[in-house]
């Protein structure tokens, strides 16, 4: 099974829509869809549409969602609404996310079920923080999160997903983790996704590393077995260093 790897930036709350239209400008061209990986961008909300008329072959990609299709929940936004004007992935359970939002595992499971339901794949962003990993605590969290965020999804959904380990430590920091760290980490969500849903998923998940990932860096992570792409936060925001990532990776 040959799994397409894949890049993805993630802005984070960065980029006016007139921001956003000077990056995808700024790339205009210099990803044509042909490469061995894939490459994206998950924008703010509001960058959606600018990112989707202007993107080019860059993939894009909403920050969250909310799992029920419409009603009362001021500020939220429905995965129909993100299916309308054709995002095609949506990143999901993201630390900050966790921490800042109280968006738990059980959230996780029913907008990724809801996300494929409209074929729009979800990013499962998973990690310890820095106290679990001082702890030895970073199998025990991963697993219980991979376990909890996946639940009620098919063998043949969990194939579909795309999982981003990112241990919170490194994420910001400049403190990546240490290749054979994200390697064992990123194999052990394979590892987990085969005990509970079987081989075929297990090799067709692809499992991205995130935290403090650089144009620098890029390719040692990209050079491990288990690790099939990078979920990226500041090196994603400028041209030149995404055009940089894109580089280091073709
Ligand atoms: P940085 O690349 O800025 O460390 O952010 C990683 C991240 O959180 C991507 O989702």
């Amino acid at each position: 099974m040959t799994r397409r790897p894949i890049i993805f930036g993630n802005w984070k709350m960065n980029k006016t829509p007139a921001e956003a239209k000077a990056f995808f400008d700024g790339m205009a061209g210099y990803v044509t869809g042909e490469e061995a990986a894939e490459y994206g961008v998950g924008v703010p909300f509001v960058d959606l549409d600018v990112a989707v008329k202007n993107a080019g072959a860059l993939s894009v990609g909403a920050e969250n969602c909310n799992e029920l299709d419409s009603g009362a929940y001021t500020g939220e936004v429905s995965v129909p609404m993100l299916k309308e004007i054709g995002i095609t992935y949506c990143i999901i359970g993201h630390s900050e996310r966790r921490t800042y939002y109280n968006e738990t595992s059980a959230h996780c499971a029913a907008k990724a079920k809801r996300l494929f339901a409209s074929d729009i794949t979800p990013i499962l962003c998973i990690g310890e923080t820095e106290a679990e990993y001082d702890a030895g605590k970073t199998e025990e969290v991963v697993r219980t999160q991979l376990k909890e965020s996946l639940e009620g999804l098919t063998a043949e959904e969990v194939g579909k997903i795309v999982l981003a380990y990112e241990p919170i430590w490194a994420i910001g920091t400049g403190k990546s983790a240490d290749v054979n760290t994200a390697e064992a980490c990123c194999k052990l969500c394979r590892d987990t996704v085969r005990e509970l849903y079987g081989d075929e998923a297990a090799e067709s998940v692809r499992v991205q590393y995130g935290g403090s990932v650089k144009p620098t860096n890029i390719k040692e992570y990209m050079a491990c077995a288990d690790i099939d792409g990078a979920l990226i936060g500041g090196a994603s925001l400028k041209v030149d260093s995404f055009k940089e990532l894109v580089d280091a990776t073709k």
